[in-house]
């Protein structure tokens, strides 16, 4: 009961988080605060932790994919999922978003970008230290000061390590409908 709670707090405290960071992604737009309905939570698939949300997604293209999808999180959001390989030869399915959690890490770097004009570090779960994926910014804007990514910055999330709260909960429906019959 009491580790809910804490939950439920840490859960409060992203999406005012995320609100946040939507006002002042579009100032034009008044109230944004009041009528943004997060579509779905995009949480890390081994611990539960809260990376970001489907509203955050947006597409951007690599040149370097060796093969893009689209995928619908949601009926209204459809992302775009690119293969990408690492100098290892170890391939990833990635899409991007806006923001994300992650823990602090080292300094950028631009060795083997996948976004040209973007240098990257690590992106991995603040809680349980999984690799979620990578974060991008510019390259003139990459310093040491500059910790996560700014406004002109992203985050690239490996698909098989994140999943959606929808996904979670039609399988706790599903089970609970096994059970209830
Ligand atoms: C994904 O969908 C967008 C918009 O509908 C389309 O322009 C694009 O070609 C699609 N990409 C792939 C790889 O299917
Ligand atoms: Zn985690």
């Amino acid at each position: 009961m009491k580790c809910n709670q804490k939950h439920k707090l840490m859960r409060i405290s992203f999406i005012f988080l995320i609100v946040l960071l939507f006002v002042r992604g579009y100032p034009a737009e008044e109230n944004t605060e009041e009528e943004t309905v997060i579509e779905d939570f995009f949480i890390c698939r081994t611990c539960g932790n809260d990376v970001s949300v489907a509203n955050l997604a947006f597409d951007k293209y690599t040149p370097l994919a060796l093969s893009a999808t689209n995928h619908s999180f949601t009926e209204t959001r459809s992302v775009l999922i690119q293969e990408v390989q690492n100098p290892l030869g170890i391939r990833f399915h990635i899409f991007l978003v806006k923001q994300a959690s992650c823990a602090k890490v080292h300094p950028w770097t631009i060795k083997s970008t996948w976004f040209p004009g973007y240098a990257w570090k690590v992106c991995v779960c603040p809680k349980c230290h999984t690799l979620l994926g990578w974060m991008f910014e510019p390259v003139e804007s990459a310093t040491a000061e500059q910790s996560f990514p700014s406004e002109a910055g992203f985050y690239a999330i490996i698909f098989q390590n994140i999943i959606t709260e929808g996904f979670v909960n039609s399988l706790l429906m599903k089970e609970k409908a096994l059970r209830d019959n």
